[in-house]
């Protein structure tokens, strides 16, 4: 370029030779300077980012924001946003596939510990009445009774299990109906007594709305969500505690809360509690109050089949508080009272 331009010049002007030789210098500087810096900054800083960026991603180091990316369009630079993207994606598949090798591992072990520990105490149990104990008429009748609770609690654990996994495909079918929330409570809270009494807490419901007080559920899996949180609020609550069940109407929905007045989850577990088999270790501990930690993920389900979700709130020793929402039954909707409308579970 400089020689091209020096013999220009030397076409119009007719230059000595240092001239020459100082417009070929200066022009030749120039010229190096400018590539100079047009390769520093728009390729070699773009490649020098790259090969930073493929470390980072060799280190899983995947912090960088999209707004580093934006208002860039120079073709370097969008390699460079492909390949974060790439890898991103790329990382957090793998991240959900181990995710789920875990959780299956996890799952395995946690169904086979729990179908365990009621069989053995079962087969104990029968196999010492074999040896002998059969005779005397006493130990007999307090073995088979134990017995025959291990394989109630065996046959509760199975049930559960199936009815998760068959949530969890897609294969319930929510039977909505017109119910009246109110009476279900009751009925439940009559159920319930006896367990209430045993450890002297009080239930009580709180309304506010109107009575009859409709809505649009599948009854059943319902009062299973219910029963599921109104005996936990008794089993782990404070002894001679109080469990309250609010109902509270709003235009479109009826807010409910079931709440306890005993020591509460500690805020680190909040967020697993919905998860199968999942337990607090205190409760783990506590033997027969224990259950086997399904019953949680099974009113996540249930809300979810409903249009709503779960949420739970806690403050040590303050006790505990499960809220959901069940949709309003309207008169103006097409099914009248007690007509059934399937709804296809998502799973
Ligand atoms: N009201 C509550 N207060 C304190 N801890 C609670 C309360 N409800 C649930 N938990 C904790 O959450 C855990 C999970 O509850 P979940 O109902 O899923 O299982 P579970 O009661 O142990 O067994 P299952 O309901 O299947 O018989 C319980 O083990 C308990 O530690
Ligand atoms: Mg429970």
């Amino acid at each position: 370029m400089a020689l091209f331009t020096v013999a220009a010049i030397s076409v119009f002007y007719p230059l000595s030779t240092t001239q020459a030789t100082i417009i070929l210098l200066i022009h030749f500087a120039l010229g190096f300077v400018l590539t100079y810096i047009t390769l520093e900054f728009l390729i070699f800083r773009e490649i020098n980012n790259i090969y930073s960026m493929l470390e980072k991603i060799k280190r899983k180091d995947l912090k960088m924001t999209w707004r580093s990316f934006q208002g860039k369009l120079n073709p370097l630079q969008r390699l460079n946003q492909e390949i974060f993207s790439l890898a991103t994606k790329k990382q957090q598949e793998i991240d959900e596939l181990k995710r789920l090798e875990a959780y299956r591992r996890e799952f395995l072990a946690d169904v086979s510990h729990e179908l365990k520990t009621p069989i053995f105490a079962a087969q104990g149990f029968v196999h010492t009445l074999l040896d002998g104990a059969i005779n005397d008429k006493n130990v007999r009748e307090k073995f088979l009774k134990k017995a025959a609770r291990s394989l109630d609690g065996l046959q509760r654990l199975v049930e559960d299990l199936l009815t998760l996994s068959q949530m969890e495909t897609g294969q319930v079918k929510m039977n909505l109906m017109a119910e009246d929330l109110i009476e279900l409570v009751k009925e439940q809270i009559d159920q319930l007594e006896e367990m209430a009494k045993k450890r002297h807490t009080e239930l009580r419901i709180d309304i506010k709305g109107e009575r009859p007080m409709l809505v649009n559920i599948d009854k059943p899996r319902v009062e299973r969500v219910f029963r599921n949180l109104m005996e936990n609020a008794i089993k782990y609550g404070n002894e001679g505690g109080k469990v309250t069940i609010s109902l509270v109407q709003e235009k479109e929905y009826v807010q409910v809360t079931v709440k306890d007045d005993g020591p509460g989850i500690p805020s680190e577990h909040l967020s697993r509690i919905f998860e199968r088999f999942y337990r607090i270790e205190k409760s783990r501990a506590k033997g027969d109050e224990g259950g086997t930690g399904l019953g949680l993920a099974i009113v996540k389900y249930i809300c979810e089949g409903h249009n709503s979700r779960v949420s739970v709130t806690s403050k040590p020793g303050k006790g505990a508080a499960f809220s959901f929402r069940l949709d309003r039954f309207k008169l103006k909707e097409e099914k009248a009272p007690g007509k059934s409308a399937a709804v296809q579970f998502a799973p």
